[in-house]
């Protein structure tokens, strides 16, 4: 860790540092002091990504997560230095975060920028995008939040490809249910950098959360609420 990120981390923390010790569930309009949308990055790394993002987009509040110390620093300093109050960042396991400190319905959107590819085949269990991963996401995200995931690891781009279409949670943004045009919104990640610079490809996925899906029990209750509400207001009571 260089001095600078040391120092990032021992001033800043206090102000926007979130630790990550799966003790409480937080308050994300107490966190940011505002109530707008709030998305979460897993894996940020550096962070150079995640401060030109927050700085294009003033009005979204960014949970930035990873374990990697140094990034923790790297990623405050950049806020600091551009002014930036949109940002707080999280040093754990974002799968803790997710489980134990986000409410259901509190996250407007999720980024997943070349998370580790874990390319041998005995260590694909260890992937981030799985279906369990996607079934506890979406308890947390609302109707409509956007999943965003980019790799440059083709093997891992079909498997996200593959999880996220199969997931009844979420649904493809890309009428064809392929992979989506890399957005102008999402800057150039220095792993993607070194990923292009072996000769990779660069795949983006979009999914959308969709409506909750309803249990057959409450649509029968919501069935029979309509019903009565009906009778009610055509006898005039
Ligand atoms: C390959 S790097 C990509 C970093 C950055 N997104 C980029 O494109 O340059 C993956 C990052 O995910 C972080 N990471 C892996 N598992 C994580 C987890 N469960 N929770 C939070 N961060 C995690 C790692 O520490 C690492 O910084």
């Amino acid at each position: 860790m260089t001095a600078g990120q040391a120092d990032a981390l021992q001033r800043l923390w206090p102000k926007w540092g979130l630790d990550i010790d799966g003790q409480r569930v937080i308050d994300l309009t107490e966190l940011f002091g505002n109530a707008g949308p709030v998305v979460l990055e897993i894996g940020f790394g550096m962070g150079e990504a995640t401060a030109r993002m927050a700085a294009a987009d003033p009005d979204t509040n960014i949970l930035a997560v990873d374990v990697h110390t140094p990034g923790q620093g790297n990623l405050l300093n950049l806020a600091d230095q551009s002014g930036l109050t949109n940002i707080r960042v999280g040093n754990g396991d974002a799968i803790i975060l997710l489980r134990e400190m986000l409410s259901p319905d509190s996250l407007d959107g999720l980024r997943v920028y070349f998370p580790d590819p874990w390319p041998k085949k005995r260590h694909h269990k260890r992937r981030l995008i799985q279906p369990a991963f996607l079934t506890l996401a979406a308890t947390r995200l609302r109707p409509g939040a956007i999943v965003h995931c980019a790799t440059d690891w083709e093997p891992y781009a079909e498997q996200m490809l593959e999880v996220l279409t199969t997931h009844p949670a979420f649904e493809n943004t890309q009428p064809d249910g392929g992979f989506a045009p890399r957005p102008g919104f999402r800057p150039l990640t220095r792993f993607e950098g070194q990923g292009l610079d072996k000769g990779h490809v660069v795949n983006d996925l979009l999914f959308r959360r969709v409506q909750h899906e309803q249990h057959p029990a409450e649509h029968a209750q919501h069935e029979e609420h309509h019903q009565q509400d009906h009778d009610q207001s055509s006898t005039g009571a």
